[in-house]
């Protein structure tokens, strides 16, 4: 930008950024020693401030190897001939603190499979986030009942526990909250909420293997959590999920149903099968990863963790850079990625993109996240179908439209900057290259606009 040619919104703009580079000066010791990268951007061609590779994912040993290659020998490779399946379920269940876990196929199933053994179906409503990945909207829109989105609480990138109510009608069944990027969403009011209206919860864990609530793992508030393991997940095994929960004769359904509705547990042969069922099983080498990957879990949990809390107060004093918050009752966090929000007004207004161009370029991958989904075509097509018309009145139809608006969404999805979970299990000193490359834009930033 020519500063000899400012509006004057830009010139208090400019002014007030001046005014913010001010205070920052003053507050350089809080960036602790985050050795200072001078110099030319990258992206203008300067010298990034990091080369080195960043940790990859997955991780896996020989011990992975060997079990999969025994499997293969053995010739028993889905569950019903092997023990793997069933010894990974225990072991998970135990980690959880649960009683009973079923494996699925991927996560998506687990949440399909948890939807259907809670009766949530044609006609109901379910209060989604709508700040998550899109297979939350699938699940609900797949079971032929209404995704209802409560606005998200842009602080924490959760959804917003005090905008649940407004959304709950006589058709409201479920609660699906989803613990976004592995940080826990706020259950004591969610739980709270659920038992005032007698809505069953279903947590959307996929994203918060080991993250706790109280001291509670994520995935075990509600009637019931759902788990993803597909590659990119902490605990990883190609595809994958898991269903968890306390209620013998819930997961004696979910057991039966993901196994063609044969019967198991309480669920008994009347005649014939006696419930609809489908075929969602986990396979003999998914669990003989599994079992293997579960062995890193709770370090690398650990690890996270402690880069991502030293990372927040490497940045927290950036101008511009507002990192997520903790709600009080999160005793541990499972980090998927690493989410901050980036205000462009302390950044010359250089805009988004352009700032995640310039952190990509200095050696620090990062992403904008996810979009404002409810504003593609998907929810449009779900309430234009056939299923949907004979489920839902037109004038249930119209009135969701018109109420399908989130402004705390919008303005997120504007300004979410997310750092991926591998990354969070590099060294303190990687930390500090996120921090320093963080801090070269923002003293840089006059000149990218
Ligand atoms: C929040 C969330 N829900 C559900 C899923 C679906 O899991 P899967 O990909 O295993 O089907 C994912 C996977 O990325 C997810 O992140």
């Amino acid at each position: 930008m020519n500063e000899n040619n400012l509006t004057r919104r830009q010139f208090i703009a400019a002014a007030s950024a001046g005014s913010l580079a001010a205070a920052a000066s003053r507050t350089i010791p809080a960036y602790g020693n985050i050795s200072k990268k001078a110099g030319k951007l990258a992206i203008l061609g300067g010298q990034p401030v990091r080369t080195k590779r960043w940790p990859s994912w997955p991780v896996w040993d020989r011990s992975a190897e060997k079990s999969v290659l025994s499997i293969l020998r053995s010739g028993n490779w889905f569950r019903g001939r092997g023990k793997t399946v069933s010894e990974f379920e225990e072991k998970y269940a135990k980690l959880m603190g649960v009683k009973r876990c079923v494996c699925t196929v991927n996560g998506t199933n687990a949440l399909l499979t948890a939807l259907h053994v809670l009766d949530i179906g044609v006609g109901d409503e379910v209060i989604v986030s709508p700040y998550t990945f899109i297979a939350t909207y699938n699940v609900v829109i797949g079971s032929c009942a209404l995704p209802v989105f409560a606005d998200t609480d842009p602080e924490t990138f959760q959804i917003n526990p005090d905008k649940i109510e407004e959304r709950i009608n006589k058709n409201t069944k479920a609660i699906m909250p989803v613990h976004i990027l592995g940080l826990p969403a706020n259950m004591d009011k969610i739980n709270a909420i659920a038992r005032k209206h007698n809505l069953k919860v279903i947590e959307d864990a996929c994203q918060a293997w080991m993250a706790e609530w109280r001291g509670k793992k994520c995935g075990t508030l509600g009637d019931l959590g759902c788990f993803s393991f597909q590659n990119s997940k902490h605990l990883p095994c190609g595809e994958g999920g898991a269903i968890i929960g306390n209620d013998d004769e819930i997961m004696d359904r979910c057991f039966s149903y993901h196994n063609c509705g044969r019967p198991y547990g309480s669920v008994k042969r009347t005649s014939g099968y006696p419930i609809i069922g489908t075929n969602r099983r986990m396979t003999e080498y998914q669990a003989a990863i599994l079992l293997s990957q579960i062995k890193r879990l709770e370090k690398d949990t650990q690890m996270r963790n402690e880069n991502a809390h030293y990372l927040t107060s490497k940045i927290k004093d950036i101008p511009g850079i507002i990192p997520h918050k903790l709600y009080e009752g999160v005793t541990r966090a499972a980090y998927h990625l690493y989410p901050f929000r980036y205000k462009k007004e302390h950044f010359n207004n250089i805009p988004r993109g352009k700032f995640l161009s310039a952190l990509s370029a200095e050696g620090i991958p990062c992403s904008g996240g996810y979009g404002p989904q409810y504003k593609d075509g998907l929810i449009e097509v779900a309430l234009n179908s056939k299923n949907f018309k004979r489920s839902f009145s037109k004038k249930r139809l119209n009135k969701y439209r018109e109420q399908n608006h989130y402004p705390d969404n919008d303005q997120l999805c504007k300004e979410a900057v997310w750092l991926s979970q591998s990354m969070l299990l590099g060294t303190k000193r990687d930390m500090d290259d996120i921090a320093a490359a963080t801090l070269k834009i923002y003293e840089n930033r006059n000149k990218l606009a």
